[in-house]
């Protein structure tokens, strides 16, 4: 079987987009506040985030951050909650969080919490489970959980449950292997996992898993690799890992990787990218992949950054 080759993929990751300058030049014109968060973790998880240049990145970050609290994906782009939470990832990641006025990024989430628990992505107001999800695992990150109305946002999220188990963007929505990792996520930092019915969610999660060994987010969709983080994430966090091939999955992954250029792509023989590289060294940390740090589940943050918020301090 083909190993993971890791040099390749950190060296890929340092120079996206054939950018061979610097690292925080590509986040500021390619990857935006995303992206960062992604090839930043995906470095870490590799143990190579030393090869990147701190208060640069910091200091690019920052100046994404609006008057309002709320980060935008880049310089000059609106402010949004998701990043918002890649941002608080990333300084997460540093152990920079003394960077920022934490309350003023705390009442921007909780500004856009509405009166049914739900929460909206920005200030038009379209609203998402996932949202949810974010609102909750930055304010748990920055120890401010108890600002919002936590028992409505649980409500809101089982309300979003649905007859097979799984989860969808609003109620009556579609279960969606995505929106699944975002409320199973969302119910495990609430404490609130007893809510799931881990056998039937497991059911609907681990029929995921196709032929070639890969998952797929919904019936009948084709397998893609990122999808390797959404439902194994999940599985996870209720307990039902063993219930999928650990190994094909594993091969699956490390087939979609470019053994010459480095980076892993959504199947075998796509083009790669950041994204897809991301979650696919993500998912083999779950499924404990020799030399790649583990990854907690419902932060999506390496365990020892996790451990670092919560134990230390
Ligand atoms: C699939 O998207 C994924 C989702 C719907 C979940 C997205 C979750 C977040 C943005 C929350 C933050 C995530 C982390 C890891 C911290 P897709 O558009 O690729 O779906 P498709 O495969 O159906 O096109
Ligand atoms: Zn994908």
């Amino acid at each position: 079987m083909a190993e993971l080759a890791t040099e390749k993929h950190v060296r890929y990751i340092l120079s996206v987009e054939k950018r061979k300058d610097n690292f925080e030049s590509v986040v500021m014109e390619h990857l935006r506040m995303s992206g960062a968060y992604w090839g930043l973790t995906a470095l870490d998880l590799l143990g190579k985030l030393d090869s990147v240049d701190v208060d640069e990145v910091t200091s690019w970050l920052l100046s994404c951050q609006h008057e309002s609290g709320g980060f935008g994906g880049n310089i000059g782009h609106d402010p949004h909650i998701l990043y918002t939470l890649s941002a608080v990832q990333v300084l997460a990641l540093f152990d920079k969080m003394d960077v920022i006025d934490v309350d003023k990024v705390t009442n921007y989430i909780v500004s856009l919490q509405n009166e049914d628990g739900s929460f909206s992505g920005d200030m038009w107001g379209e609203v998402d489970t996932r949202f949810s999800y974010i609102a909750i695992c930055c304010l748990s990150i920055l120890h401010r959980l108890d600002k919002i109305n936590v028992e409505k946002a649980v409500k809101y999220i089982i309300s979003c449950k649905n007859m097979d188990g799984g989860f969808g963007c609003t109620p009556g929505g579609e279960s969606h292997a995505g929106q699944i990792f975002c409320c199973v996520g969302a119910l495990a930092i609430t404490g609130s996992l007893d809510l799931v019915d881990k056998d039937l969610l497991g059911w609907w999660l681990c029929e995921r898993q196709v032929k070639s060994g890969g998952l797929n987010g919904r019936p009948e969709k084709l397998p893609d690799v990122c999808y390797s983080w959404w439902v194994l994430s999940s599985l996870t966090m209720i307990d039902r890992v063993h219930w999928i091939s650990k190994e094909k999955l594993i091969r699956f992954i490390l087939d979609c990787q470019d053994t010459e250029n480095g980076g892993i792509s959504d199947r075998p023989d796509d083009a790669v990218d950041i994204f897809h590289t991301f979650f696919g060294v993500a998912g083999l940390s779950l499924l404990e992949y020799p030399g790649v740090k583990p990854i907690d589940p419902a932060y999506a943050l390496p365990v020892d950054v996790v451990n670092r918020i919560f134990f230390t301090k």
